[in-house]
């Protein structure tokens, strides 16, 4: 990994290297990884990997950084920072712009607009667990998480249903591969199926998000071919992997809990609480904002310019906001997380996640009461960057 020069700007007792990607601190697990990082790094601090930026763990400083976007701006979604970075609306826009497309969406996202969804969660989540039945054990991610996401997201975007294999093949090519230049083709071919979406509903308008939002009156406009494209790429990026991600750490706690997944199994309408829970324990994004001013934050000095990433992980994880924080409760009194985000960027897309992690613990738990992590099995290295997660999650299952 090539280091930066640290700026003057940065103290020295300041510079801690982690590299969010690959850090050996984060090989195993990357919670644990944070925590550890979280004891031996000041709450903001300047690590030289990937350009140099600071990286703050603090929940206060954290929760101030995302809702102060007139000094730290979305417009970076990347780290390092990219000159061409492409404009994806609503995420990488700062107010007054970002409000005006966030308003035009919301409606869409409320929960009463995705109700109608459940029944096809349900659908697809039994589809894929019948698929399952009679087998002694599965690889998760593969066999589920990757699937169910993809699934609902083409019902919600309006994709023709026959091609669900085609599109869940570029999905998870351009999420799972580790190589940059395929991960941009597959990318291409995905703009190129969405190009053909929106050119067929703008010519037969249908009930889904596209339709709607290409009917919708923005600004006393239509909005134009561009900004669809943006928006629907945008919910293909937040909308899938981080899904998976979720699903996946939920079922491993389930397989390594016994007790928590007895209680649940027993509660059922507990399943919202589980949820929440299994989300504050394992939030798995890491989020981005660059700068926009010199100011001052934490006892350091920033630069205009700077990128800064909140570790959001580490506020479910805050022993002052969630005490006994590592312990995975279904009856704790209140709890606090960043998961979804906070301040104006909060995930729109939240609802519909949680319709698809409530309904998989309820039918997961009815199928499976019981089951494992495969110890036959070597645990697959966790993944690092923008969006962490586990790769590969091998279960044993009861005959
Ligand atoms: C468990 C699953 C999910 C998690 C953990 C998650 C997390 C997040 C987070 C942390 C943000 C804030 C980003 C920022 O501040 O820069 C965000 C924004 C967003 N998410 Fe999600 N998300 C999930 C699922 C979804 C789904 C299913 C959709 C839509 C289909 C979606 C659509 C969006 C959109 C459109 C934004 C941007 C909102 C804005 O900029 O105003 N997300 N999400």
């Amino acid at each position: 990994m090539v280091m930066a020069e640290v700026p003057a700007h940065v103290p020295a007792d300041r510079v801690f290297p982690f590299d969010y990607h690959n850090d050996p601190l984060i090989a195993e697990d990357v919670h644990d990884g944070l925590l550890k990082l979280r004891q031996a790094a000041p709450p903001i601090f300047w690590t030289p990997t990937h350009g140099g930026h600071w990286i703050v763990s603090d929940s206060d400083l954290i929760s101030s950084i995302l809702k102060t976007p007139a000094l730290f701006s979305s417009k970076q979604l990347q780290i390092p920072p990219r000159e061409d970075a492409p404009r994806m609306i609503p995420e990488s826009l700062d107010p007054p712009e970002h409000l005006l497309y966030r308003h035009l969406m919301m409606e869409y996202f409320e929960k009463s607009r995705i109700a109608h969804l459940q029944e096809r969660v349900s659908y697809w989540t039994d589809t894929l667990l019948a698929d399952l039945k009679g087998k002694q054990d599965c690889e998760f991610v593969d066999a589920v998480a990757s699937r169910l996401p993809v699934y609902v997201f083409m019902e919600f975007a309006g994709f023709p249903l026959d091609r669900a294999d085609d599109f869940r093949a570029l999905v998870d090519g351009m999420f799972r591969s580790s190589d940059p230049m395929q991960r941009q083709q597959f990318a291409m071919r995905i703009m190129g199926e969405l190009q053909q979406l929106i050119a067929a509903r703008m010519a037969e308008p249908k009930d889904d998000i596209l339709s709607k939002l290409i009917e919708a009156d923005f600004q006393g406009r239509k909005l134009n071919f561009e900004e669809l494209m943006s928006i629907g790429f945008l919910l293909f990026l937040a909308g899938l992997d981080t899904v998976t991600n979720a699903m996946t750490f939920g079922i491993r706690h389930l397989a390594r809990d016994a007790s928590f997944r007895a209680k649940l199994r027993n509660n059922p309408d507990k399943s919202p609480e589980a949820v929440e829970e299994l989300l504050r324990r394992y939030t798995f994004p890491t989020l981005p904002r660059q700068v926009t001013e010199d100011t001052e934050l934490g006892g350091v000095s920033l630069k205009a310019g700077d990128m800064v990433l909140c570790l959001i992980a580490l506020v479910g994880l805050d022993e002052k906001l969630n005490p006994d924080a590592l312990a995975v409760d279904l009856d704790r009194e209140k709890r606090t997380h960043f998961a979804f985000g906070t301040g104006g960027h909060t995930c729109l897309g939240r609802h519909l996640a949680k319709m698809e992690l409530e309904t998989l613990y309820r039918r997961w738990l009815e199928a499976f009461p019981d089951f494992e992590i495969d110890p036959s099995r070597k645990a697959a290295a966790p993944r690092g960057g923008a969006v962490m997660g586990i790769p590969e999650l091998w279960l044993r299952l009861p005959v």
